[in-house]
């Protein structure tokens, strides 16, 4: 992993934070661990020592777990000082707070990382934070329900639950798509590596239609400048900074690889009737018009900043090629079988003229 951040955060910080994370050691985890330690911070992890307990030896490791019904619960954290914590596992109401209410003495800045997902619609184009949030009818349900439907309402329910513990004293960071080398989700990484593959790529939509994701890396440094800056409030958090049409992020893709491939370009309509989603794309329409169109102007004034899109894309690729069959990375999207069959349907039914309501 690179260590790091967003261009300009790489010198030490002239004020030692003492940093509490709750997890750690999955993705955005040690991202965040990495710009920490080269800003010379001092970190204490706190996790249930299952997910690569072997990453950074040198820190201090809690064990314990977020449900204080279960085990030793949160008792490690009990006693103990640090000027922020930043909280990467918090998926349900209860147990963030109680972990903002167990620390609220303990820390004077509370970081919950929620998502974009918290919204209530993604139809309305360049909403803000302020937009409506998603809402459940049973805001004690314990589960992500089908399709993960019940997750950013839940997220909801999380930032809610922290502000009320520590008013005033809590930044609640809403990321979209988090990506870059080390992402286990596969989804933003289908695209490179589809590329590298070549032949005929079935790419969605149109290439005007806008993406947005943040590499890992600038999120994790940025998190670190908001502990150091004390900053609290709400923000979205992704990028890039200026709007990014899908054609470029495979044009991107392209440039990243000899290979490149030919794309054929295959309507949003097309591969609704399909039903058939692509990893990270949405259409630009309707109910996911807004998807990729949030605003980030916030979270810039704060200092957010962007690695250029084609680094993300190239450390990507590159980082993929070093995991062996054994690497915990299953591709998200269609297979080459799918995507085949996908490309036969498309030329026997292509529309000549574009679908209405477009
Ligand atoms: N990936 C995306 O595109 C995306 C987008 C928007 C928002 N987000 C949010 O970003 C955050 C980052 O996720 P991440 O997985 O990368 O974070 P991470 O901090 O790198 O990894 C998750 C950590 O949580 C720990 N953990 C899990 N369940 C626990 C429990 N019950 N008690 C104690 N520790 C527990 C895990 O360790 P153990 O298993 O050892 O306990 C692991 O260290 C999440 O809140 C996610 O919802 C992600």
């Amino acid at each position: 992993m690179q260590a790091l951040g967003a261009a300009g955060i790489a010198a030490p910080s002239p004020s030692r934070k003492r940093i509490l994370m709750l997890g750690g050691t999955g993705f955005l985890g040690p991202a965040t661990v990495e710009a920490a330690l080269v800003r010379g911070h001092q970190l204490t992890l706190f996790n249930r020592g299952r997910t690569r307990p072997g990453l950074f030896p040198d820190l201090e490791k809690l064990t314990g777990d977020r449900d204080p019904r279960k085990g030793e619960g949160l008792k490690a954290l009990a006693g103990r000082q640090w000027d922020a914590v930043i909280d990467n596992s918090g998926y349900y109401p209860r147990m963030v707070g109680a972990s903002a209410k167990l620390l609220a003495r303990a820390v004077k800045q509370y970081v919950f990382i929620s998502s974009i997902s918290a919204y209530a619609e993604d139809s309305e184009e360049g909403a803000d934070e302020t937009a409506r949030l998603a809402t459940i009818a049973d805001p004690t349900i314990e589960q992500m329900g089908p399709d993960f439907a019940y997750f950013g309402a839940l997220k909801a329910l999380c930032e809610r639950a922290a502000a009320e513990a520590m008013p005033g004293h809590v930044t609640v960071v809403r990321p979209g798509y988090i990506v870059g080398p080390d992402d286990p989700s596969g989804r933003f990484t289908y695209w490179p590596v589809r590329v590298d593959r070549g032949g005929e790529i079935l790419a969605p939509g149109e290439p005007a239609d806008p993406i947005q994701f943040i590499d890992v890396r600038d999120l994790g440094a940025w998190l670190v400048k908001v502990v150091e800056d004390g900053t609290t409030g709400v923000f979205n958090a992704t990028g890039p900074e200026k709007r990014l049409g899908m054609g470029e992020l495979l044009a991107a893709c392209q440039r990243a690889t000899a290979t490149k491939g030919a794309l054929t370009w295959v309507s949003a309509d097309f591969l609704d009737k399909q039903k058939i989603e692509l990893p990270i794309w949405a259409a630009y329409w309707g109910k996911t018009r807004g998807s990729h169109t949030r605003r980030v102007a916030r979270a810039l004034h704060a200092g957010l900043r962007f690695r250029q899109y084609d680094a993300t894309v190239k450390d990507t690729l590159a980082w993929y090629k070093t995991q062996g069959p054994d690497g915990r990375v299953k591709l998200a999207g269609p297979t080459p079988e799918q995507e085949a069959a996908l490309l036969a349907a498309w030329r026997r039914d292509a529309p000549t003229s574009p679908a209405p309501g477009r």
